[in-house]
């Protein structure tokens, strides 16, 4: 069964710009990214080797990934660049004042 229901994960205030911040959601690492673009979530888990994007360089709506360098667009958590090829799964976010929700729709 998929919920549409949005938790409140994190408070814009806590993460800098071009900063991140992982979230536990549902057991799931989810990266908040905070960049000049906006704000998005996605799998806080490098498609490439299955390790944390927390800490990459976040340029735009770009993040580098800390261990070998894949680049993901974080508006649709696209691989822009190898070693990985496999795209990011990504999270719709909502913003309140300072607060961000993000949609728990997982299927697992
Ligand atoms: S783990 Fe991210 S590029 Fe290798």
């Amino acid at each position: 069964m998929m919920s549409d229901e949005f938790i409140n994960v994190a408070d814009i205030t806590d993460i800098e710009i071009n900063q991140s911040q992982s979230v536990e959601l549902e057991g799931k690492a989810v990266l908040i990214c905070h960049t000049t673009k906006g704000i998005f979530a996605v799998e806080d888990k490098c498609s490439h080797a299955d390790i944390p994007l927390c800490g990459g360089q976040i340029i735009d709506n770009f993040i580098t990934c800390p261990v070998h360098g894949a680049v993901f667009d974080l508006t649709d958590g696209s691989v822009q660049s190898p070693p990985a090829f496999e795209d990011l799964e990504t999270f719709e976010v909502q913003i309140e004042g300072t607060s961000i929700s993000v949609k728990k729709s997982f299927s697992e």
